[in-house]
């Protein structure tokens, strides 16, 4: 005999301390959210969930959020939820400067302290477009209330005279065609205008896909949700059945300690592998794990990936778009494709197990979800890389680049900084040839400061003349996951803080290795050590507000660039005593 699982009484609910108690304080809360239009009938006794929204006018990802909440609180009211939607910062990537990395953290702690400061029983965290997925999810960890993942969805595929467009994949290789002279400004507007041509997020293989892919194998989602496009009405009914489910997560009291286990964060590492996923993903899952109080080293994503299988066919590894891979059968077919490269016998936010989650799931294009008797490529759909030039590692994802250029020497091309390689990189006159390492330093999450999207640095013009298209480059910032190249990324310590990067100059010779997982320079320790005893830290680059406390705490990459006091820090839930009389909230 099965026995029922212990269900929370509307009295042991976090929003009770708010609502349920006979004091000066409650009586606030009752007016107040009287003054908001709802009867007490409207909320007595029931979950508060909080809709944790990064909607916002500037983000085209999540533009259909607004919408999409209402749907969440249709679902929240039907199964008997008091829905409260809470605006958070909306980290836009194609309009946030310098990157939405520089505030990934501090969406985190405003989603954490949105969920402690008020009275949520359970939340619904809304986000997709790259940075908000780990974000939201950081600070969720770190409270630690029942939580569910609303991923925001793919936007259709492009489109421009009859061809598929993909994010940014294609304006990487048109740009290029742009600066080669092979490409009329009016094509290039008709690529601008076609590109992306719906609500949604990148449909690329890029950040966004991978993290929402990967947080659904880890359990934090509806079955099947991440692979539907924004625009698919079965998004809106995905959103509605994440709000009903929600209230019973609360009455169940499932939290994200519950599904987040060692096991189910090698889930998402390796369904971020066979999706060829985006080398940011690296930084978010160990930031991720860190606030599980889990170590996710770089050589477990090293050792998981040599096992791992390429099986998604998505840009830019591959061919087609999240659009394309959802009519194939979604990730859900992905993961069953998988088999025991993933423990299906993980806990999910549904209640299920995964391999519940997964059964009857098929691939209806064999070619854009492969079988793993056919899969893109055998294994290494990214490498981490040591050596010399980089004591604390550094990332590759080999299948974006060109094969020859997974083993070469050459001589490096140094740029100082950002400012710097944009002024030379066209000059006529740079001495660099199709063998140069182009290197770019501080970039790192220090140095640029927020560890910029810029590791793809571009080719040489004089050389795109000449037909090259890659080249090894090499820097301590991060790339687009929609992004291509014999790109060497993350390099720890960075640069700014006087890793082996800083050292480097202009004619070193640079050896990498993918096979052999090395990247070194070609220099004696002795000259290394010359070269460090000469170094001069630069200034800091932010003396006072958020970028001054972000210099302080944040970490290196193969640390996950979160900051030292949220890491994990044991999480105090002031919640418990918003009913006291010392440091509590005005009654107004
Ligand atoms: Fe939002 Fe790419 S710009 S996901």
């Amino acid at each position: 005999m099965t026995s029922t699982p212990k269900r929370k009484t509307p009295e042991e609910l976090r929003s009770h301390r708010w609502y349920g108690a006979k004091d000066l304080r409650s009586f606030g809360h009752r007016s107040r959210t009287a003054q908001m239009g709802y009867h007490r009938s409207d909320y007595a006794g029931k979950p508060v969930i909080a809709i944790i929204n990064t909607w916002s006018d500037i983000n085209p990802c999540h533009g259909h959020f607004r919408q999409r909440a209402e749907e969440v609180k249709r679902g929240i009211w039907q199964a008997g939820g008091f829905p409260v939607e809470m605006p958070a910062m909306s980290l836009s990537e194609p309009f946030q400067k310098p990157t939405t990395m520089l505030y990934r953290n501090l969406l985190a702690l405003e989603t954490e302290e949105l969920l402690r400061s008020y009275p949520a029983d359970g939340c619904v965290l809304m986000g997709g477009c790259d940075k908000t997925t780990p974000a939201l999810l950081m600070g969720a960890i770190s409270m630690n209330l029942p939580s569910i993942f609303l991923p925001a969805g793919p936007m259709l595929r492009g489109d421009y005279k009859g061809q598929f467009l993909g994010s940014g994949s294609d304006t990487w290789k048109y740009w290029a065609e742009l600066r080669a002279g092979n490409l009329s400004e009016a094509d290039w507007q008709g690529v601008e205008d076609g590109i992306a041509r719906s609500p949604g997020h990148c449909m690329t293989m890029g950040t966004a896909s991978t993290m929402t892919s990967t947080v659904e194998a880890m359990g934090l989602t509806l079955p099947g949700a991440a692979s539907i496009p924004a625009a698919d009405s079965r998004h809106a009914q995905m959103a509605s059945l994440t709000g009903k489910r929600i209230v019973e997560m609360v009455w169940e009291d499932l939290k994200l300690s519950d599904v987040l286990t060692p096991a189910s964060y090698d889930n998402g590492v390796v369904t971020a592998l066979a999706l060829s996923g985006s080398t940011n993903a690296i930084v978010h899952m160990v930031a991720l794990a860190r606030r599980s109080g889990f170590e996710l080293p770089l050589a477990r994503y090293d050792e998981l990936a040599r096992g791992t299988p390429v099986l998604a066919n998505v840009r830019p590894s591959g061919q087609y778009l999240m659009e394309d891979f959802f009519y194939a059968g979604g990730l859900r077919a992905l993961l069953r494709e998988l088999g025991d490269l993933v423990d299906t016998s993980q806990r999910c936010v549904n209640g299920h197990s995964l391999a519940e989650n997964i059964e009857g799931a098929q691939t209806y294009n064999a070619d854009v979800i492969r079988p793993r008797s056919n899969p893109l490529l055998a294994a290494d759909g990214l490498a981490v890389l040591r050596g010399n030039l980089a004591p604390d590692g550094a990332v590759i994802k080999p299948p974006a680049a060109t094969p020859a250029l997974l083993v070469h020497t050459g001589p490096a091309l140094v740029f100082d900084d950002y400012n710097d390689m944009n002024a030379r990189i066209d000059d006529p006159d740079l001495d660099v040839t199709a063998d140069s390492v182009l290197v770019l330093r501080n970039a790192g999450p220090q140095g640029a400061p927020g560890m910029p999207e810029w590791g793809q640095l571009p080719i040489p013009k004089k050389l795109l003349a000449q037909g090259v298209r890659d080249m090894v480059r090499l820097s301590d910032a991060r790339m687009s996951g929609t992004s291509y190249g014999a790109c060497v990324l993350h390099i720890a310590p960075e640069s700014y803080v006087g890793g082996p990067l800083a050292l480097i100059r202009t004619g070193d010779l640079i050896q990498l290795d993918v096979p052999a997982r090395q990247l070194n320079v070609l220099i004696s320790n002795d000259e290394m050590a010359t070269r460090r005893a000469l170094w001069v830290a630069p200034p800091p680059k932010f003396e006072r507000g958020f970028g001054a406390i972000y210099l302080k705490h944040v970490s290196q990459a193969d640390k996950g660039c979160d900051f030292d006091f949220l890491e994990t820090l044991p999480v105090k839930d002031v919640g418990a005593n918003v009913s006291a009389s010392n440091g509590e909230p005005e009654i107004h």
